[in-house]
């Protein structure tokens, strides 16, 4: 493989190969086609090598189930417990005195915890759900901000077997209720505020009055994170505190099933209904922790740092259990790029000296938008790899990724994966694989994907289809909770035997694949999926809408920005006042993320004869593009005005 002798990358702005530097390949963890060649012999013989790299209880009997499709088991009859494998074996190791979270607050609060006392929180945080009635396969939601305690929350769960929901900490507490109903959970896990930007946010406070609609729920715990006072429901909730602070310090992990639950995590389908997406143990450790070494490259002496949020996939896999059960040390930090000052991330990377940065394309581009003077104030030298995640890449922000922040020298990992697939599925290999900025490249080793057209069959170089994964892998979910009927009908119906991913991708000519975003109604706002309908369905539940249809229009930072066209009952009249109204009553359905950008009032939305809205035309008005095929429209006259108001 050609490469270049300097320390930098050999990657130049009209070039389509970048290839990593010389330097960078021969100190790599893999640099060449061993993994991949590995793989390709025998794929499940390559997952029971990588399982074999934690720490079993039991030895599983069977690598891989596949007796009763699309039902596949991983590792079945193995023992072990995850964060047995996150935090004692590398004390066993001898690497008890590592840090293994790093957390700066966003007043520069900063705390450090080893893995041994990182242990010790877990523990005690374990033994404090035990007394709060929580066992094996009871469901706990955390609602909680990005703090140490949230990991200590999750970790605390696996420990004794009890299965987490995590919910974001910026959805509503309406978002909460759904998720804590749809999930059954007997507590709740959560802080009395969140700090944003010099401001505090009431968490517990905003809650309280959803909480007693859960039937489910019996107890919360309330961590005290910022100074927004609240009242305890005696006998219900307790603080945090309190209870870390009188409790046993030790905890034996419980012994779990490679296929018992570990998680669910709710995220947008194509209904207003969100998917309890359900992942089990064995396997999805196996993935992430496999996924987490080799597309990171990871060394001992890494800092590394992942800024998506714990309520996202990503903070699952990648801020906890990946790096947590390689025995990375992670930096976490609560707040957002912009506060104090837009140069935050840049200087807690010249601070704590971060050696792999993890973020998403939203970011990146805006951090274009700020200009390149203010990373190159400060000391990024540290960094020596670079990844990006949660929505295409373009090619000029790799390119700006690449020169201003890597500075030339670091490869960027562009990794294609799903909430449903719990790991990395498709990325470089950063010592091996010549990257292409814009393409997520190859599929991991183990991993089988394909581009196929409207029938199943592989579409060939060039030609735009959907992008399937065509064998099973450890980490895949295992159901919906409590539906397998939309399991199977989202991800099994389309193509008999594939895996579909609702994304649209290409081939090129070198067999490198291209992400052209989702084929389905599910929007990407920055990097979070945000369902059409779950939009509509908060629009439509507000007494002056009848109707609604929501778009994803283009949008040079966010990828996406929300615009909706809403026709109103007969006695309401649209105004200013009210588009602010509707926005509104959007965030407290769902949360900020899901304010539309846009509102647009309209007498009639257009539809099919049968009646369906056809959103593609809103998007082609929203976007300013000639329509698209117009014949299935019901009255075309509908669809003229919208464009002729819209445009005016
Ligand atoms: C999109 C986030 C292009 C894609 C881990 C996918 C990407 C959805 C990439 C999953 C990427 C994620 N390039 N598109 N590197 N990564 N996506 O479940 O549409 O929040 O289906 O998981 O994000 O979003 P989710």
């Amino acid at each position: 493989m050609a490469a270049s002798n300097e320390i930098k990358m050999y990657c130049v702005e009209d070039s389509t190969f970048c290839y990593p530097s010389e330097n960078f390949q021969k100190n790599a963890l893999i640099n060449n086609n061993e993994l991949y060649n590995m793989a390709k012999t025998d794929g499940i013989d390559f997952w029971e090598k990588m399982a074999e790299g934690l720490k079993w209880f039991r030895k599983w009997e069977t690598v891989f189930d596949e007796s009763n499709p699309p039902y596949y088991q991983w590792f079945t009859e193995g023992k072990l417990n995850v964060s047995y494998n996150c935090l004692d074996r590398h004390i066993d190791e001898g690497r008890g005195n590592k840090r293994a979270i790093v957390f700066e607050g966003e007043k520069g609060d900063v705390v450090s915890l080893t893995y041994k006392e990182l242990l010790l929180e877990v523990c005690k945080a374990a033994n404090v759900l035990k007394q709060m009635g929580i066992g094996k396969g009871d469901t706990v939601t955390i609602w909680m901000p990005m703090l140490p305690e949230t990991v200590i929350t999750m970790l605390a769960c696996t420990r004794i077997g009890a299965v987490h929901s995590v919910v974001f900490g910026g959805y509503s507490p309406e978002a909460l209720r759904d998720r804590i109903d749809a999930s059954g959970s007997k507590l709740l896990v959560t802080a009395n505020g969140s700090n944003r930007k010099g401001k505090e946010f009431p968490m517990i406070t905003n809650a309280g009055t959803i909480i007693d609609e859960c039937p489910s729920l019996e107890k919360v715990i309330v961590l005290k994170r910022t100074d927004i006072p609240f009242d305890l429901k005696p006998g219900r909730d307790h603080l945090w505190d309190e209870l870390m602070n009188n409790t046993e310090e030790s905890c034996s992990p419980e012994e779990m099933d490679a296929e018992d639950p570990l998680f669910i995590l709710y995220s947008s389908g194509t209904t207003g209904k969100p998917k309890g997406i359900l992942h089990t143990t064995g396997g999805y450790l196996v993935g992430v922790n496999t996924t987490f070494r080799y597309v990171f490259d990871y060394k001992d002496d890494d800092i590394y740092w992942c800024t998506a949020d714990i309520g996202w996939i990503t903070g699952h896999s990648y801020v906890v259990y990946g790096p947590l059960s390689c025995g990375a040390t992670v930096f976490i930090y609560e707040g957002t790029p912009d506060y104090p000052a837009r140069d935050r991330f840049w200087e807690l990377i010249e601070k704590y000296k971060i050696t792999i940065l993890y973020t998403a394309p939203t970011a990146i581009r805006t951090f274009m938008r700020w200009g390149e003077d203010l990373p190159a104030a400060r000391d990024l030298s540290s960094l020596r790899l670079l990844g990006s995640v949660g929505e295409p890449i373009n090619p000029e922000a790799w390119l700006w990724f690449y020169k201003h922040i890597g500075n030339e020298r670091c490869p960027i990992v562009d990794t294609w994966w799903q909430t449903e697939t719990g790991m990395i599925i498709i990325s470089p290999l950063p010592g091996v694989t010549p990257m292409k900025p814009g393409s997520a490249t190859f599929p991991f080793p183990g991993v089988e994907v394909d581009v196929v057209d409207d029938d199943g069959n592989s579409a060939p170089p060039e030609q735009r289809g959907y992008l399937v994964i065509k064998t099973p892998w450890p980490s895949m979910l295992r159901t919906l909770y409590n539906d397998n009927e939309r399991y199977e009908q989202t991800y099994w119906s389309q193509f008999p035997g594939l895996y579909f991913t609702g994304d649209g991708a290409m081939k090129d000519s070198d067999d490198y694949i291209w992400i052209m975003g989702r084929v389905d109604d599910i929007l990407n706002i920055s990097g979070h999926r945000i369902g059409t309908m779950e939009v509509e369905s908060a629009l439509v539940d507000h007494p002056a809408v009848a109707e609604s249809a929501v778009i994803g229009k283009e949008d040079p930072v966010k990828g996406q920005s929300i615009s909706a066209f809403v026709t109103l009952k007969e006695k309401y009249e649209g105004s200013n006042d009210l588009v602010d109204q509707l926005k509104q009553h959007v965030v407290k359905k769902i949360g900020p993320i899901a304010r539309p950008g846009e509102i647009f009032f309209t007498v009639e939305l257009p539809k099919t004869r049968s009646g369906k809205i056809m959103r593609r035309l809103l998007r082609d008005i929203a976007e300013g593009r000639r329509l698209g095929d117009v014949t299935t429209l019901m009255d075309p006259n509908v669809i003229e005005e919208i464009k002729n108001k819209y445009s005016s």
